[in-house]
C-alpha cells in the first residue's frame, strides 16, 4: 500500500522527470524509504530544473566579459610601511574589542588527498602528526592569549563529513578551546546529474549528491544561526579561510585593519601567481565588477594563462581563498543568494546499475553543481580590499600527497620558513649540500605566530645539536619519531 506522502513524492518526481529514483522502492527497508523521501524533500526542484535545462541540456554559457582588468592591490610595500602599521593597530583594536569571529569551510571531501576522514583530520604535523584542525585551533589560542578576546570559531561541514568531524572534535577535547566557542553548521546538498539531466542513485535507497560549494556558506551562516550568534557576541567581522591551507594566518590584524578602516564589506588576500597554469583562481575586475575567474574556467578565458614579453603574468592576482566578510554583508547577500551563479563540473560519480550494484566509472559521467563564496564580491557597495601576501607563512595549501600543492611540498616549504626563525635565534639548522633543510621542523602556532614572537620567546634558549626541531604549543620539544 502506498501512503499519501509516498504518492505525493511519486507525483513530484514524475512532474520533474525523475521518477527512476524510486525504481528500487519495493526492496527498500522502512528506514531506507524514509531516508530517500527525506532526500527528495530536500531538493529544490524548480532550481534543479533551471540548472538542468540551462546548463546541462542546452549548455547556455554566460556571456563572456568585454573587459578584464587586474585588480588594484594593497602591495607588500604598503603593508610594510606606515599604512600597514596603522592597519595592524586598527585590526588589533578590533580583535581586543571582540568584533572578530572565524569562519572555516571544511565541508569538502579529501578525495584528492586519498585520505579517508575529513580533510581537517589529516595528520599534517611533520613530527607531531597533529591534524590540520589542531594547527588552526592553536592559532586561535595564540590570538586569544595575545588580545585577551574570545574568538568564536564557526565551521561549515556537509552531510558527507559532519558526524565524523564532530566526533573528531569531541575525541580531541575541542583542541583545548571552549566548546561553546566552536559552532558547526551544515551546508546544503545538491543532486548530481547525468548528461541527460537525470539525478543519480549511488545506492538503491540514496541519491548521489554533493555539497553546494563554499558559496553554500552564505545560506548556512544565516539558516544555522551563525549570524545571530555572531551578532549576540558583538562580532561584526568574520575571517574566512579554507581547512586545507595549513599556513593560513587567521584573523590577521593587518588584513582586518585594512578591511575595517576602509569600510569594506568583503576583502580578499592575493598571492602573486608564479605559474600561469597553477590551479588557483584569479582576482580580476570584469566589466568593472570584482570577480574571481576560477582555474577550471581558464579555457573560456585563455588570457588568464598569458605572460607578457617581460615574462610577467598578465593577470597576477592569485586567489588563496582567504577573505573577510562583514556580518551585515552576509545577510544582504543571503537575500540575493538566488542570483549567485552556479558552476558546473563534469566528474566521475559512482552510481548503481539496474541490478542495484555500485559502479565506479572509469570516465566522467555526471555533473556536480556548486556556488562559490567569491561570487559574493560582485554584490559589494564599497570596493573590496585586496591585500597582496607572500606565500611562505600565509599560503601552503594541501590538495594532494605528492607534487604541486602537496603534503610533501608543504613540509619542505614550512621547514624552510621555520628554519629561518631558528637560525635568526642562533640555532644551527642542519642543511644538505644544496642548502636544503635536512631535518623535520615544526613550530606550534600557539607558541609563536611570527618570527618576532619566536625570537622573543626563545631568548636565552640553548639549542639541540642534531635531530628534528619541533616545538609544541607550550614551548616544549616534541620528540622525533624514529
Ligand atoms: C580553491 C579555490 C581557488 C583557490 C584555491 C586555493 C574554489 C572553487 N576554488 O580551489 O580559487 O585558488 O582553492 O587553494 O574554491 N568546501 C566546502 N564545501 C564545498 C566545497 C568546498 O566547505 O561544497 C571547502 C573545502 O573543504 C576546502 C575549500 O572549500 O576547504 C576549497 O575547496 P576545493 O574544492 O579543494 O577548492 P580548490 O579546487 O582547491
Amino acid at each position: 500500500m502506498m501512503t499519501d506522502s509516498e504518492a505525493a513524492i511519486r507525483e513530484r518526481l514524475r512532474c520533474h522527470d525523475q521518477d527512476h529514483l524510486l525504481r528500487f522502492w519495493p526492496r527498500l527497508s522502512e528506514d531506507e524509504r524514509r531516508g530517500l523521501i527525506a532526500q527528495i524533500e530536500s531538493i529544490d526542484f524548480p532550481l534543479m530544473d533551471r540548472l538542468i535545462d540551462g546548463w546541462v541540456l542546452h549548455k547556455s554559457l554566460p556571456k563572456p566579459f568585454d573587459r578584464i582588468e587586474t585588480v588594484p592591490l594593497i602591495t607588500r610595500a604598503q603593508c610594510n610601511g606606515p599604512e600597514g602599521q596603522e592597519a595592524t593597530e586598527a585590526g588589533e583594536e578590533a580583535l581586543r574589542s571582540g568584533r572578530v569571529g572565524l569562519f572555516l569551510v571544511a565541508g569538502g571531501q579529501g578525495t584528492r588527498l586519498g585520505f579517508p576522514g575529513p580533510k581537517g583530520a589529516y595528520p599534517i604535523g611533520p613530527v607531531s602528526q597533529r591534524p590540520l584542525f589542531a594547527f588552526h585551533a592553536e592559532k586561535i589560542h595564540n590570538l586569544q592569549g595575545r588580545y585577551g578576546c574570545r574568538l568564536p570559531w564557526y565551521i561549515m561541514l556537509s552531510e558527507t563529513n559532519e558526524a565524523e568531524t564532530r566526533a573528531f572534535f569531541d575525541a580531541n577535547g575541542y583542541f583545548g578551546l571552549q566548546q561553546a566557542d566552536v559552532r558547526f553548521c551544515r551546508q546544503r546538498m545538491v543532486p548530481c546529474v547525468t548528461p541527460e539531466g537525470r539525478f543519480m542513485l549511488d545506492d538503491p535507497g540514496h541519491i548521489a549528491m554533493n555539497p553546494n560549494g563554499h558559496g553554500g556558506s552564505i545560506p548556512a551562516m544565516v539558516e544555522c544561526g551563525i549570524l545571530d550568534d555572531a551578532r549576540e557576541r558583538g562580532v561584526d567581522t568574520l575571517s574566512y579561510f579554507q581547512v586545507d591551507n595549513w599556513a593560513a594566518r587567521v584573523a590577521d590584524p593587518l588584513f582586518i585593519g585594512f578591511h575595517v578602516s576602509r569600510h569594506a564589506e568583503m576583502s580578499s588576500k592575493s598571492q602573486r601567481r608564479n605559474d600561469p597554469n597553477e590551479a588557483v583562481g584569479v582576482h580580476c575586475l570584469c566589466d568593472g565588477e570584482y570577480r574571481v575567474i576560477e582555474y577550471t574556467e581558464f579555457e573560456t578565458y585563455p588570457q588568464m594563462c598569458k605572460t607578457a614579453d617581460s615574462g610577467e603574468i598578465v593577470y597576477p592576482a592569485g586567489n588563496p581563498a582567504i577573505h573577510i566578510v562583514a556580518v551585515d554583508f552576509v545577510k544582504r547577500v543571503y537575500d540575493r543568494y538566488e542570483e549567485f551563479p552556479w558552476h558546473l563540473a563534469f566528474k566521475k560519480i559512482p552510481y548503481v546499475d539496474d541490478q542495484g550494484d555500485l559502479v565506479t566509472p572509469a570516465h566522467e559521467n555526471g555533473y556536480k553543481f556548486e556556488t562559490f563564496i567569491f561570487d559574493a564580491l560582485r554584490f559589494v557597495n564599497h570596493p573590496p580590499v585586496v591585500l597582496e601576501i607572500e606565500r611562505p607563512g600565509e599560503y601552503t595549501p594541501i590538495k594532494v600527497y605528492d607534487g604541486t600543492n602537496s603534503v610533501l611540498r608543504a613540509w619542505d616549504v614550512m621547514a624552510e620558513y621555520w628554519a629561518r626563525w631558528f637560525e635568526a635565534a642562533g640555532c644551527r639548522v642542519p642543511r644538505d649540500g644544496n642548502g636544503k633543510v635536512s631535518v623535520r621542523i615544526e613550530v606550534s602556532p600557539q607558541f609563536a605566530r611570527s618570527e618576532e614572537e619566536f625570537l622573543r620567546k626563545t631568548r636565552g634558549w640553548s639549542w639541540p645539536t642534531g635531530g628534528d626541531l619541533a616545538i609544541d604549543p607550550n614551548g616544549g620539544w616534541i620528540a622525533s619519531r624514529k
